[in-house]
């Protein structure tokens, strides 16, 4: 026994090693860490169990058969995050590049299923060549079945992609079908193909970090939803994640430590919004003087900044935060902000966490370059999450809720829970000025003094619909609050809405307009 044991360890141990010390070395030099000390900062210490350890590659082309090492370039099984079960893979570019095999791919459907069976997330850390390219169409069969997995479990299980190293071709499609994907400045990229392939064909010269780097998927395309620094950031940002993500969808978010009391007004919200209806403010302010603790989980915060998405806890109840931000933009709704929002939305409806909008809304961004662009449809996005999603939704309205953005931001009329206006509040189809231009444009130019005749219907539209009375007058705002009370009046909702019972048509699924 005691000699089998010997082997066993020796065995463990040659495993460990992965693609080897120097390897190792290479890997650390180039400012990465190791598929296993990823997984040792990501989950709670000594939690992380392993599966498939002795798991080897089937091929012997192209002389694969000298390369075979045990766990075949990826580390699986599960661990804890503050305590709770997550189900992790952990792609070791040491072992032929990370690039994957049929067996490196069986490994981690393994996890994804068990992670579906027991409703518990699955965490994938990327760093590889991509397809294993001796394995020809069975590495890709084994993409697809990973592919799929990622569909099935999508609304099921949270899904978080880590990028570490190279994600190219085909392989970027699973990360792009997961939740929320993180990547690390100047080590991590992501592109369908690489410099040397769009230099052919595009004759564009153009590097990895443009092409594909961190701040180009945070900033410009919004395939990454979080960028940092270093990898234990990076990995350090997905354990506080799971402070407000539940387990699965049939399970409720966990709760913040509530210390913050629940009844706490804020003076300072009386002057957030300035007295001129153009004057941006941020609203940031807005949110951290609200939430608990100001801690705001911010998404995407450096895509579509004129929409503000994120995670906070309000009175202890987790909740997904969308608001418009008049400091960019005026906080305009167009293409970029409404697929952002429209994700984070239905990311939120499928994990049972109220939403709670702050609206401050002067409509649609107008022009070619929106409409060409398809803002009918990326903004019906946005609409169709709003209308579609179940969970409590609870809305403020600080400053402007004009047109067509005032139906889409959680209005009453799409199943708003809880919706309610600061005196300060615009809700009308347009701005006084945008308004009296088209409806008295022919008054004022036949009239002896323009100026003075603008300034009189301006000054009557606004008494009239610049103000949130004849929107309360209806019921399509219940309430019309003091700001100082916003925190302790929505987390009185929220415990009202604790056991809101809502839900859709029996259907396949709806056909959102992609
Ligand atoms: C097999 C691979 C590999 C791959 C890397 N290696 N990628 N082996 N299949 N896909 C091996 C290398 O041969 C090398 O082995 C070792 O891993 C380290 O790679 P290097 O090139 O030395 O590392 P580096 O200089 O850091 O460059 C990393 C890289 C480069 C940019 C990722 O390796 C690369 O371009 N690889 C190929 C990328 C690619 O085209 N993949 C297929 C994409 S198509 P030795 O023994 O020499 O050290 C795809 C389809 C998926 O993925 C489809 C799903 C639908």
């Amino acid at each position: 026994m005691r000699e089998k044991l010997e082997l066993l360890e020796r065995r463990r141990a040659e495993a460990e090693l992965g693609g080897g010390e120097a390897r190792l070395k290479v890997q650390h030099d180039k400012g990465k860490l190791s598929a296993r000390e990823r997984l040792d900062l990501l989950l709670d210490e000594g939690s992380f169990v392993e599966y498939d350890r002795f798991v080897v590659h089937r091929s012997s082309d192209f002389g694969l058969e000298q390369t075979r090492v045990y766990g075949d370039g990826v580390v699986t099984g599960y661990g804890r995050i503050n305590g709770r079960l997550v189900y992790v893979f952990s792609q070791d570019f040491t072992v032929l590049g990370g690039s994957l095999s049929e067996a490196f791919a069986e490994k981690i459907c393994k996890v994804m299923d068990l992670a579906m069976r027991n409703g518990a997330p699955v965490i994938g850390l990327n760093d590889s060549g991509g397809a294993r390219i001796q394995e020809g169409v069975v590495s890709l069969g084994g993409y697809a079945d990973i592919f799929l997995r990622n569909t099935l479990a999508s609304g099921v299980v949270p899904q978080i992609s880590a990028i570490l190293g190279p994600c190219a071709g085909g392989a970027v499609y699973s990360p792009a079908i997961t939740d929320f994907t993180y990547m690390v400045r100047g080590t991590s990229y992501m592109f369908v193909t690489g410099p040397n392939v769009v230099k052919t064909v595009t004759h564009e010269d153009v590097t990895m970090e443009q092409l594909g780097g961190a701040d180009t998927h945070a900033g410009v395309s919004g395939v990454a939803h979080f960028v940092h620094d270093s990898e234990p950031a990076s990995l350090g940002a997905i354990r506080e994640l799971f402070r407000y993500v539940p387990q699965n969808n049939l399970e409720e978010p966990p709760r913040g430590t509530g210390r913050d009391p629940r009844d706490r007004r804020d003076e300072a919200l009386l002057d957030v919004v300035p007295d001129h209806p153009n004057k941006p403010y941020d609203m940031h302010d807005v949110i951290r003087r609200v939430i608990d603790d100001g801690e705001f989980y911010e998404v995407q915060p450096d895509y579509a900044g004129n929409i503000l998405c994120g995670f906070a806890h309000l009175g202890g109840f987790s909740v997904g935060i969308v608001a418009n931000q008049p400091a960019v933009l005026a906080g305009v709704l167009d293409i970029n902000a409404s697929l952002k929002a429209a994700r984070f939305i239905r990311f939120c409806d499928c994990f049972n966490i109220p939403i709670v909008t702050f609206e401050d809304v002067p409509g649609f961004l107008p022009g070619t370059a929106q409409e060409h662009g398809g803002i009918i449809k990326h903004g019906a996005k946005l609409l169709y999450a709003y209308c579609e999603a179940t969970v409590p939704k609870l809305t403020v309205i600080t400053r402007k809720a004009y047109g067509g953005a005032y139906d889409v931001m959680s209005s009453k009329h799409i199943r708003g829970d809880f919706n309610v206006a600061w005196p300060t509040a615009e809700v009308a189809v347009m701005g006084p000025k945008g308004a009296v231009e088209i409806l008295f444009r022919k008054e004022i130019g036949e009239s002896d003094d323009p100026a003075k005749a603008m300034d009189e219907r301006v000054n009557e539209y606004t008494e009239k619909f610049a103000n949130p009375y004849v929107a309360a007058g209806r019921g399509y705002v219940d309430d019309i609050i003091d700001p100082r009370d916003t925190r302790p009046r929505l987390i009185d909702a929220l415990e009202t809405l604790r056991t809101k019972r809502d839900r859709n048509p029996p259907k396949k699924h709806g056909n959102i307009p992609l």
